[in-house]
């Protein structure tokens, strides 16, 4: 079985549900504490043991590229200012030269679109795919959603989904898959569909953000028709491939925040400040401030 080395992150969005904040800063680059949001999931799936990250970008999103390449004056001077703790921090967030890739998704035409658009990068192996509009913060298991994904990949091989429960009357904002053997952790997909109509999902386990995929899956993606939304879509090339490949589904461990969202951005500054010991205490007294006048 071949291991997941690459991981792909769609990046090109225009970011419209925060303007005016995502008028010159892209979305990706709004910070949950003092991370960039795009930070948290690289930080994720170097977690998982990736070692090669691509990141499929648009116009105006240049400052990512320069947010994982080094700062030479920043650096110098944080160095000889003896400001050795900030100095670590950047160069321990710094991924390793040559290992990050950037190609852009010239038009707005979906995720699928913009997967496919990291197809040369690729190459023929299988490859992780991380939403960046989701955080996710580690359970009791002591890993992250994508660490999780490659653990089911590594016991079953073909696809994997990461998938999470909403309320029936969310589904129709998302992909939602259908359950077949299920060990209550893995479960076998046997259907996808991509926002259904209201009332019509198949189930409350949608598609969360996190992929394992399989090479062929550019063969689907290759001269892809619009699906929902009038946008190629992800989902409907993995129905394809579903036809002659295996698809599991995981219900991991641990928690996500869905900073597309401005309710789950708040709640993941929140939530993220409130596990740094250094910020925990204050926040809270803050936090019983605010509540306290509600
Ligand atoms: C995308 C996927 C969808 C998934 C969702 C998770 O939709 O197409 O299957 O459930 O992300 O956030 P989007 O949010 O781009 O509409």
């Amino acid at each position: 079985m071949k291991r997941i080395r690459k991981a792909v992150f769609p990046v090109a969005g225009l970011g419209t549900r925060f303007l005016p904040a995502t008028k010159s800063v892209p979305k990706e680059m709004m910070t949950v504490v003092d991370r960039p949001v795009l930070q948290h999931v690289v930080d994720e799936a170097r977690e998982a043991g990736i070692e090669h990250f691509i990141f499929v970008t648009g116009r105006n999103k240049a400052v990512i590229e320069d947010h994982f390449d080094m700062a030479y004056e920043l650096e110098s001077t944080l160095q000889a200012r003896g400001k050795m703790k900030e100095y670590e921090a950047l160069m321990a967030d710094l991924p390793p030269a040559g290992t990050t890739s950037f190609t852009r998704q010239q038009a707005p035409l979906g995720l699928g679109h913009a997967v496919w658009c990291a197809r040369e990068i690729i190459g023929d192996e299988p490859f992780a795919v991380l939403l960046p509009d989701m955080i996710t913060m580690q359970g009791g298991r002591g890993s992250r959603c994508l660490a999780q994904c490659i653990e089911t990949y590594n016991q079953h091989g073909g696809n994997v989904i990461a998938v999470e429960e909403v309320p029936m009357e969310e589904t129709h904002q998302y992909g939602v898959v259908s359950i077949g053997k299920d060990d209550g952790h893995n479960f076998e997909i046997t259907g996808m569909v991509e926002k259904p109509a209201k009332g019509t999902a198949p189930s409350t386990s949608i598609i969360s953000g996190r992929y394992i995929l399989d090479s062929s899956i550019f063969e689907a993606l290759k001269d892809a028709e619009k699906g929902a939304g009038g946008e190629i879509q992800l989902t409907d090339a993995m129905i394809k491939l579903a036809k002659n490949q295996a698809f599991h589904g995981v219900r991991f461990d641990g928690k996500t925040y869905d900073t597309g969202s401005k309710l789950g951005f708040l709640a993941a500054n929140i939530a993220f400040a409130m596990a740094r010991p250094e910020l925990a205490d204050g926040l809270r007294v803050e936090l019983k401030k605010i509540v306290g006048t509600l």
